[in-house]
């Protein structure tokens, strides 16, 4: 059972300067919340309650300000801030301590999942007990992503991270779950030509050893990443057309812990408190 995640919200964010010279990316707004709420809500999906949230040097403070340590959300939220941005399974080298002798699993920061069947997918998910597990999701533009080739009995048979030409249309989405093995693997690989260490070559590592296996989000699912300003605007609309629609908020993070029984009526008070008068909080009131 993985009862950790790690969430990696670091990078530098230049492809969104001057919008990230003084905020990081993740705490920008995705229609009514701060971005890093999406992927804690789905590491939330998930069961997992204990969290690390690895953010760039020098902005621990502005994160805290937000999502102090998670006992308001009757979870544990750790910190640690990232040098330089090395890669994604850096996550995996500056984590080590956080995963000790446990699974875990990654979610980027700034990924976004939503779907009917999400929930249940998740919770198989962190049954996993060795091996790793990626979700995969068709998109038109393979080439900005890694992406996943895989044969008829639907087993990944090759990995590239941005490949010049098209192999397949599935990418590999930025939610992994991964045994303890990841610690040794991630210390083992070699910087790209982009200077990174990449998550694709650790997810060939599992490929060679036979244990890489697919998820698929399916065509009623979304994955939607938000590497640009664009991706800001479009997923911002996409949450406002279904939370004003259905009067259902997307990643409300008080209202999945409250569903979970991590946390009862009077966390929610002070949720409203916290938030002060606004339509989120509004929205807590509701609940109770
Ligand atoms: O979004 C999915 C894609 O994410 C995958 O399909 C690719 O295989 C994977 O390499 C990654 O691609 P990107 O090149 O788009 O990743 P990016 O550099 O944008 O980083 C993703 C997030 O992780 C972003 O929120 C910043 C954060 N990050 C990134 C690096 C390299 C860190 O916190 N630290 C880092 O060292």
């Amino acid at each position: 059972m993985i009862r950790k995640g790690i969430i990696l919200a670091g990078g530098m964010g230049t492809r969104m300067s001057p919008l990230t010279k003084a905020v990081n990316k993740q705490l920008l707004p995705i229609y009514d919340k701060p971005l890093i709420f999406y992927p804690l809500s789905v590491l939330m999906l998930a069961g997992i309650k204990d969290i690390l949230i690895i953010v760039n040097r020098g902005q621990l403070s502005q994160f805290k300000k937000i999502l102090p340590n998670g006992r308001n959300l009757g979870i544990e939220i750790k910190f640690i801030e990232q040098k330089k941005p090395k890669g994604l399974p850096d996550a995996f080298i500056i984590g080590e301590r956080f995963i000790g002798k446990e699974n875990v699993a990654l979610i980027l920061g700034d990924n976004f999942f939503y779907g009917q069947s999400l929930t249940k997918n998740l919770k198989d998910c962190v049954k996993l007990k060795n091996g790793a597990k990626v979700f995969l999701h068709p998109v038109k533009n393979p080439n900005l992503y890694g992406v996943a080739k895989i044969n008829k009995q639907k087993k990944i048979i090759s990995l590239i991270e941005k490949p010049k030409k098209t192999i397949s249309n599935l990418a590999v989405t930025g939610l992994y779950f991964f045994d303890n093995k990841v610690i040794k693997f991630s210390k083992s690989l070699k910087p790209s030509k982009r200077n990174e260490l990449e998550i694709i070559d650790l997810l060939k590592k599992y490929k060679k050893i036979n244990k890489l296996k697919a998820e698929f989000i399916g065509r009623g699912g979304s994955w939607l990443d938000t590497g640009s300003i664009d991706d800001f605007y479009n997923t911002s609309f996409f949450v406002s057309a279904i939370e004003n629609r259905q009067g259902l908020k997307i990643a409300c993070i008080e209202e999945i812990a409250l569903k979970n029984k991590w946390i009862n009526k009077k966390q929610i008070l002070n949720a409203i408190n916290f938030y002060g008068n606004c339509n989120y909080s509004k929205y807590l009131r509701k609940l109770i």
